[in-house]
């Protein structure tokens, strides 16, 4: 008799090479993650083309490493599961096609998984989830706001008009000569800064849990710009800080407004921008004595990965939702 459920994951959706070994949904067998960004850096963002290729250079000693690590076979798979979209088509195509091969020769399902369900899923990792819960779901990509009334149940209530938080990030950071990705550098610059700009703060409509992130990042080149012209000094850690409090109180508003709207258990923070120091100390502070439970998993676990992918697919697993062999990568899979 068999008692646990294994699953194999990949994800290639932008430059992460991953891949995964989960038991029953919930445990980490292994988590194989290899980084482009050095690859990348010098262009100052993910080039498609060289994702693409690093993906199919990777792809295979990643897939056997994670197998090591779990010290599994593929006869121990129950299912192959790989992140079918959002995401660049041609690194989706890579992992998209290392499933299939590995669902056809070993004669297993193929699981395809939305990136968004997994970037949430990653919290069962360390816990279970209690429902109805809210994810704020903030990477270089996305920037949502989803509501879920139960397992495997997913409205989008909020998203972004243009750019994605992250992607604010990393512009407003080239702007100011920082390294890709930006993120991380304007975030510890935000903390040795002092707010000392009005940027402007998208409320959009009153009643809306959209985001837009556009306008502030044009604020923050114009406000250079300005400086640059008057000769004036630029204190880059005064404008890191003036521009991550913008970020962070929309973030942020929107999100308590949406906690109380919905009534919900549980708030979970995913995707790469949740590794910021002050948005986590802010919905550290404005949940404190609240009955909400805010949820941030390790940083390991919110940046992409493959465990993520295998911790939904088991979701799918249980429920017999497998795909067949025409699954495609889609750029703009919804959720
Ligand atoms: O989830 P992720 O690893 O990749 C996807 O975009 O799917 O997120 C990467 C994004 C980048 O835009 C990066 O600048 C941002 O997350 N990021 C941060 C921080 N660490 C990473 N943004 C703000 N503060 C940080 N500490
Ligand atoms: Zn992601």
């Amino acid at each position: 008799m068999k008692r646990h459920n294994i699953i194999l994951a990949i994800e290639t959706s932008c430059d992460e090479t991953s891949a995964a070994v989960i038991r029953d949904g919930s445990e980490i067998l292994s988590n194989v993650v290899s980084s482009q960004i050095e690859s990348h850096k010098r262009f100052g963002g993910v080039v498609p083309e060289i994702a693409s290729r690093h993906h199919v250079e990777q792809i295979t000693f990643i897939i056997e490493q994670a197998m090591r690590e779990a010290g599994v076979s593929f006869r121990d798979l129950d299912a192959v599961a790989v992140t079918e979209g959002p995401g660049l088509v041609g690194a989706l195509l890579i992992g998209v096609n290392a499933a299939k091969a590995i669902a056809f020769a070993h004669g297993i399902p193929l699981i395809g998984v939305h990136h968004i369900a997994g970037h949430i899923y990653a919290n069962q990792l360390i816990k279970k989830l209690e429902y109805p819960l809210l994810a704020l779901v903030v990477s270089g990509g996305h920037t949502e706001l989803i509501y879920m009334e139960e397992e495997d149940d997913f409205k989008v209530i909020g998203e972004t008009r243009d750019d994605a938080v992250g992607e604010a990030y990393d512009k407003v950071a080239r702007t100011l000569g920082l390294p890709y990705p930006g993120g991380p550098h304007i975030d510890r610059l935000a903390q040795e800064g002092r707010e000392t700009i009005a940027f402007p703060r998208a409320w959009l409509e009153p009643d809306s849990y959209d985001f837009s992130f556009s306008g502030l990042k044009s604020a923050v080149i114009n406000t250079l710009h300005n400086y640059k012209q008057r000769g004036d000094e630029v204190n880059i850690a005064d404008v890191a800080a003036s521009f991550q409090a913008s970020v962070i109180d929309v973030l942020v508003g929107k999100t308590k407004r949406a906690v109380e709207e919905y009534k919900v258990k549980q708030l979970l923070l995913a995707g790469g921008v949740a590794a910021n120091r002050g948005l986590r100390e802010a919905l550290k502070t404005t949940f404190a004595d609240t009955d909400v439970e805010l949820r941030i998993p390790p940083l390991s676990l919110c940046t992409d990965n493959a465990a993520m992918i295998g911790a939904y697919a088991y979701i799918k697993w249980k429920k017999g939702e497998f795909s067949s062999y025409d699954l495609n990568g889609e750029p703009s899979l919804q959720l």
